[in-house]
């Protein structure tokens, strides 16, 4: 038998004593690291320039309707992302809890986009049809009446104040500006389709027609449309797009 450590031993002190001298000049540590980060940094980023497109595509997304998109804009305006985040990461438990983990897809028409960096409440990526209109409505009103424990504070407010889509063409526009894909004609019926959803006694059929899947229903069930009526059209809407039963993920990516 032959002892093998006798030659290696040598060579490999030779090449400790060669990162002797890195570990011992900061300036030569600083080139080398800056190196190892810029071809890190090379590696990982400049496949996504050649990639046709980062986000797969998935059956069902839609831009949102411009009842949802007004609930959206009260949801970024009360701040309600600052204690839950829209972005259900694909970890067991997580899983398990919400449901089906978040797609890049299913943010794709989010400007800016919800995904939250904070959980002081649960994620919200799919609560839609998890609770009634009814439940929301008291929740918002009072989460306290329907979840003791809760520290969630009141929007009662929200059925109070009742509102028009005076300009809702320029909210679907400025959306248009920055890549999401609403038509001319989307943006001409944006006031109709607004308070169409909001009524099941109108002619809804445009409406459907523009947005397949869109919830048509009087949300709070009070009269008038009010800002409450727009942020339940907007949670009942979340995550409820895509069809996790038939949903295949694309492994030729
Ligand atoms: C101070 C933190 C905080 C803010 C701000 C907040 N929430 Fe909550 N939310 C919570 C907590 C905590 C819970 C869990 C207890 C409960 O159900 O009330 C919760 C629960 C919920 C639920 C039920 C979710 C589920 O899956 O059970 C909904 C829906 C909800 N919040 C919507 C909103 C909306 C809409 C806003 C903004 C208008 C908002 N929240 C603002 C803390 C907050």
């Amino acid at each position: 038998m032959t002892d093998t450590s006798q030659e290696t031993m040598p060579k490999r002190r030779r090449f400790l004593d060669k990162h002797a001298l890195l570990e011992k000049n900061a300036m030569l540590l600083l080139v080398f690291s800056f190196l190892v980060v810029t071809v890190g940094g090379i590696v990982q980023i400049a496949p996504l320039f050649y990639l046709e497109n980062t986000i797969e595509k998935v059956e069902g997304m839609r831009p949102y309707s411009p009842l949802e998109l007004t609930g959206r804009e009260i949801y970024i305006r009360e701040g309600c992302y600052v204690c839950h985040s829209q972005m259900i990461r694909p970890m067991r438990d997580e899983v398990e809890r919400y449901g089906h983990y978040s797609l890049a897809a299913e943010s794709m028409y989010d400007h800016p986009f919800q995904w939250g960096s904070k959980r002081t409440g649960p994620d919200m990526a799919r609560v839609g049809g998890r609770y009634s209109d009814a439940w929301h409505v008291d929740h918002l009103k009072d989460p306290q009446s329907v979840v003791p424990e809760s520290i969630m504070p009141k929007y009662a407010f929200l059925a109070d104040r009742l509102i028009k889509p005076e300009h809702i063409e320029d909210l679907l526009s400025a959306h248009r500006m920055v890549g999401v894909p609403y038509t001319d004609e989307m943006i001409e019926q944006a006031a109709a389709d607004f308070t169409a959803q909001a009524d099941p006694d109108s002619d809804y059929d445009g409406l459907l027609e523009r947005y397949p899947g869109a919830q048509v229903r009087n949300f709070d069930d009070a009269g008038g449309i009010s800002e409450m009526d727009a942020m339940i059209a907007y949670l009942q809407m979340l995550g409820t797009l895509v069809d996790f039963s038939t949903f295949t993920p694309d492994a030729s990516r």
